[in-house]
């Protein structure tokens, strides 16, 4: 099955190919390159599923109605924070989406949140948008904690600050091997699996 990838993010396109790769699932994901990129979408939903949503529509204008289009929509939700920054990971420091900043601003927002209330969930959704208006959503989550400073050099966004259960390392530290085993993606992504397979084909 071919998987139109409705995203701009290089790091989220090159997990998802490793997951499929590492789980063998007959699926090929299609860069929005390949059409001229991926259009601006103002992610103004305030849920994970409208904003896939979205994702899906605007690449879908610019291909053949058969195709088959995937989209992700995920971030950190923050259990002190009542669930931020959330669908507004991408845009928390500002509207150009700079993850640096974003991470400094997570890091000065919690500085004084004690060690037992640091409890986060990272959250993915994973919606497939086909012919007809077909869709299927796919949901995973990570629960964890956050650091006082961040850790690691792996991964992205907001990965050095996040530690998941069961775990002393930070997804950053783990590396891209052991997250893409427990991550909230490749919950999403295992259940996605899953329905490709069932469709053989
Ligand atoms: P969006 O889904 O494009 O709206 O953006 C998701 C944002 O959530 C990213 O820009 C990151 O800030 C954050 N995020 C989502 N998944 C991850 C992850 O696996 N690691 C770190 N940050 C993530």
């Amino acid at each position: 099955m071919k998987l139109f990838f409705a995203s701009g993010n290089p790091h989220k396109a090159a997990e998802l190919q490793s997951l499929a790769d590492a789980g063998a699932v007959p699926v090929q994901i299609v860069s929005a390159r390949v059409v001229g990129g991926m259009p601006a979408v103002e992610e103004d939903t305030g849920t994970f599923v409208g904003n896939a949503r979205k994702k899906v529509l605007a690449l879908r204008s610019r291909l053949p109605a058969d195709a088959w289009i995937l989209a992700d929509d995920s971030g950190v939700c923050v259990d002190a924070l009542g669930g931020e920054p959330g669908v507004e990971s991408a845009y928390y420091a500002g509207p150009d989406g700079d993850p640096v900043a974003n991470l400094a601003k997570l890091v000065a927002v919690m500085r004084e949140v004690p060690e037992t209330e640091r409890e986060a969930q990272f959250r993915c959704v994973l919606l497939v948008g086909g012919p007809d208006g077909a869709e299927e959503i796919f949901e995973g989550q990570c629960g964890g904690r956050l650091l006082l400073e961040p850790r690691g050099g792996a991964g992205f966004g907001y990965d050095p600050l996040f530690v998941p259960h069961g775990y002393t390392e930070t997804y950053a530290e783990l590396g891209d091997a052991v997250k893409n085993r427990i991550s909230h993606r490749a919950q999403a992504w295992g259940r996605l699996a899953e329905w490709i397979r069932a469709r053989g084909r």
